[in-house]
């Protein structure tokens, strides 16, 4: 009941977040289209994990700190924590930037909501920071401004989580897909040479890429976001993604460029001697 009338609320942001998203989302996939390496670094391709959900930990919990430390008077070690969280709190949104730089659809309006709460309130600690910077006589209104930022905080990272659990953005496509030795028919017409070709293998849709008497296979839904591969195009041993531009060795799947932070099912393909093949995933 509380989450949907907290769902509820969210959505009814759009009127203004659906534009900003536009212009914003426009600004940083200009920004970051300049400099895909370090998207694809501040994204976590390098490290197979998104590198946004693990640096936000770090400011959440020291400015979680900070108002322990005011509450039990230590005003140096608050001030510490302050400056801890406010430094790691820019290096966050950096990373959550370059995510949003590839958000689509709802998720991209609720990611907006998610930064516009997280950039008001890393203005508020901002501040507060500042005002303690002077080593003011009184530290109400510091503190006062570090608890409004604080909940702002929280509401952010609600929507934050939202963004990840609700609808899957930055959530591997593949996570529930079982890995498994068994070989399979293959639903599919002619592979020629060179071109991506779609095909079905039960309920699975795959992209082939035949190379003289070698046929490979990926998973035609991209582990990034869903888009299909099928519809990319072939790059330096790589199926490249229309949707974002992630790249995957076609041999073992393995992700050589970003947005993605996840590599594809990749599959083995066999000619059977009735005619037709089989594939299994071996990645
Ligand atoms: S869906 Fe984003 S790169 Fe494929």
């Amino acid at each position: 009941m509380l989450g949907r009338v907290l769902e509820r609320l969210i959505d009814a942001q759009s009127r203004w977040a659906k534009p900003l998203g536009e212009w914003l989302h426009g600004l940083m996939a200009a920004i970051f289209g300049r400099m895909l390496p370090i998207r694809d670094f501040l994204a976590g391709t390098w490290l197979g994990h998104p590198l946004h959900a693990l640096l936000t930990d770090v400011p959440i919990g020291a400015l979680t700190l900070v108002i322990v430390l005011d509450v039990v008077g230590q005003p140096v070690a608050a001030d510490v924590a302050l400056l801890v969280g406010v430094v790691t709190m820019i290096a966050s949104a950096l990373a959550g930037y370059a995510d949003y730089s590839t958000t689509d659809g709802r998720a991209r309006v609720r990611a907006t909501v998610h930064s516009s709460l997280m950039l008001v309130s890393l203005v508020i600690y901002v501040v507060s920071l500042a005002i303690r910077a002077t080593g003011p006589t009184s530290r109400t209104l510091p503190i006062a401004l570090s608890i409004v930022a604080y909940l702002i905080l929280a509401a952010g990272a609600f929507v934050g989580g939202d963004v990840v659990y609700a609808l899957g953005n930055m959530v591997d496509r593949h996570a529930w897909r079982p890995a498994g030795a068994k070989w399979q028919s293959l639903d599919v017409g002619e592979i020629a040479e060179g071109t991506l070709v779609k095909a079905k293998a039960g309920t699975q849709a795959l992209v082939l890429i035949r190379s003289g008497d070698t046929i490979q296979a990926l998973h035609d839904l991209c582990a990034h976001a869903g888009g299909p591969l099928s519809e990319g195009t072939i790059v330096m041993g790589c199926v490249e993604c229309p949707w974002h531009g992630s790249r995957f060795e076609i041999a073992t799947g393995l992700r050589r460029r970003g947005p993605t932070v996840y590599d594809q099912p990749a599959y083995e393909v066999r000619a059977v001697a009735a005619g037709g093949y089989e594939v299994r995933r071996i990645s």
